[in-house]
């Protein structure tokens, strides 16, 4: 099989580890990649965004199957015009791809399936949207509607403060904000597959949305990750697919715009039951790297056989293992960093089923690594219990010379507590 990956992240990266695993692949072509992908698979410059260069591209290199990494390709349409062309894809059309690109839509699913989610109200006009803060009461939560990469969201303490996102938020012309009630509790990612009919969990993973040590300092695209999540054990998980995955999925289909593809739930779990904060229409990056650093080779039989509808016919060959991922970043992410900084150390680290150097935004010239992103590496560990991958994860972290490089060290404190 000729397969191609659209993507460039750390993601990718183990996407890309993952399906090279796989004696089926004959052939990776990852567009863009990235230089740590370079060293494993081919790379091709390509406009990802750009459906009919896409779909040019695939037909003269005799493409299979697709995988598309992030959410933008999916919503310009990518994804369908590959399907129209005969080529199997993972990931959604783009009228599914609502699902992530559209906060109002999810709402509006949530409530006609009634699945569990913070009450939420949508105004597009300032005075209005205070007068509702202030009936509510803080905290309460504030989010840009639209495509906002999870950044366009502030967990308001005050009132004050959530008027003044309100206003940040309605700036730009036809903007709108959804309002939504504050849910407690702890926050989990849920994966599953599916092909329009059959829902299959590939596995549960728990992010570090903060840049800083103790879950401080602002929201990046994520620190670190790790699999399983405790917090979602078999009961939770078995509610969310009957509560939420599975109710939002019938209604999908119902309104003709079946969803196929990985859908990563991002729940609130309060005693034990879930909520529904929002959905993406992708894995998650970096939960990504800690799951396929746990299914391996067998995750490219998955996506396919997602991608063909025949989920029906799989299963997942679990080991009873974890994974960690640790995002090495630039300093000063998420605000200004350096691009360019020398990284030492990269060619000599181990790469085993165990234990990845995942990168997320590398160059490499003549030789000398160099950072050329906000997350740049993604030390990525598995083994018999947590503090093992954590301990993997960690060593090849410490075994990298960059000076400009931060991570943070607790990355899996929950799960651990004091071990
Ligand atoms: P979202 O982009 O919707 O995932 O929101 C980003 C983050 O904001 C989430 O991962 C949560 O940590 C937080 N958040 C979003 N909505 C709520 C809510 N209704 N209650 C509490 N926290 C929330
Ligand atoms: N790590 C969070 C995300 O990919 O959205």
């Amino acid at each position: 099989m000729n397969i191609l990956i659209l993507g460039g992240g750390g993601r990718e990266h183990s996407l890309a580890w993952a399906v090279m695993q796989n004696p089926k692949c004959d052939r990776l072509i990852v567009a863009p990649g990235n230089a740590g992908i370079a060293e494993i698979a081919d790379c091709a410059t390509l406009d990802i965004l750009d459906p009919g260069a896409v779909v040019v591209f695939a037909e003269e290199n005799a493409i299979d199957f697709a995988i598309v990494g992030p959410e933008a390709p999916l919503a310009a349409g990518v994804g369908d015009r590959l399907r129209a062309a005969g080529i199997a894809v993972f990931g959604p059309s783009a009228a599914a791809a609502e699902l992530e690109a559209s906060k109002t839509f999810t709402k509006e699913i949530c409530d006609a399936c009634g699945a569990p989610t913070a009450r939420w109200a949508r105004f597009d006009e300032a005075a209005a949207a205070h007068a509702h803060i202030r009936a509510q009461g803080a905290p309460i939560v504030v989010k840009a509607d639209g495509l906002a990469a999870g950044k366009g969201v502030t967990v308001a303490e005050d009132v004050d403060s959530a008027c003044a996102a309100v206003d940040a938020a309605l700036d730009a012309p036809g903007a709108a904000v959804v309002i939504e009630e504050f849910m407690a509790g702890e926050e989990a990612s849920f994966f599953v597959l599916c092909d329009g009919e059959e829902v299959l969990p590939i596995g549960t993973a728990q992010d570090h949305k903060r840049v800083g040590e103790g879950d401080t300092g602002p929201n990046t695209g994520g620190m670190g990750a790790y699999s399983p999540a405790p917090v979602l054990t078999d009961a939770v998980a078995e509610a969310a697919l009957d509560e939420i995955v599975r109710p939002v999925l019938a209604e999908m289909a119902r309104r003709g715009t079946p969803y196929s593809g990985v859908l990563y739930a991002g729940l609130m779990i309060e005693a034990g039951r879930p909520r529904l904060v929002e959905f993406n229409v992708r894995f998650g990056d970096p939960e990504c790297q800690a799951l396929m650093m746990r299914l391996g080779a067998q995750a490219l039989d998955l996506m396919h056989a997602c991608a063909e509808g025949r989920l029906g016919e799989m299963r997942v060959n679990w080991a009873d293992d974890h994974a960690m991922c640790v995002v090495l970043a630039a300093e000063g992410y998420p605000g200004a960093y350096a691009k360019g900084t020398v990284i030492g150390g990269l060619d000599t680290l181990p790469e085993t089923s165990f234990e990845m150097m995942f990168h997320a935004g590398t160059a490499c010239v003549s030789g000398r690594w160099t950072a050329a992103g906000g997350r740049v590496l993604n030390a990525t560990g598995r083994g018999a219990t947590l503090a093992e991958a954590r301990d993997r994860a960690y060593a090849l972290a410490e075994a990298v010379d960059w000076p400009e490089g931060r991570y943070r060290r607790d990355i899996g404190w929950r799960a651990l507590g004091d071990d």
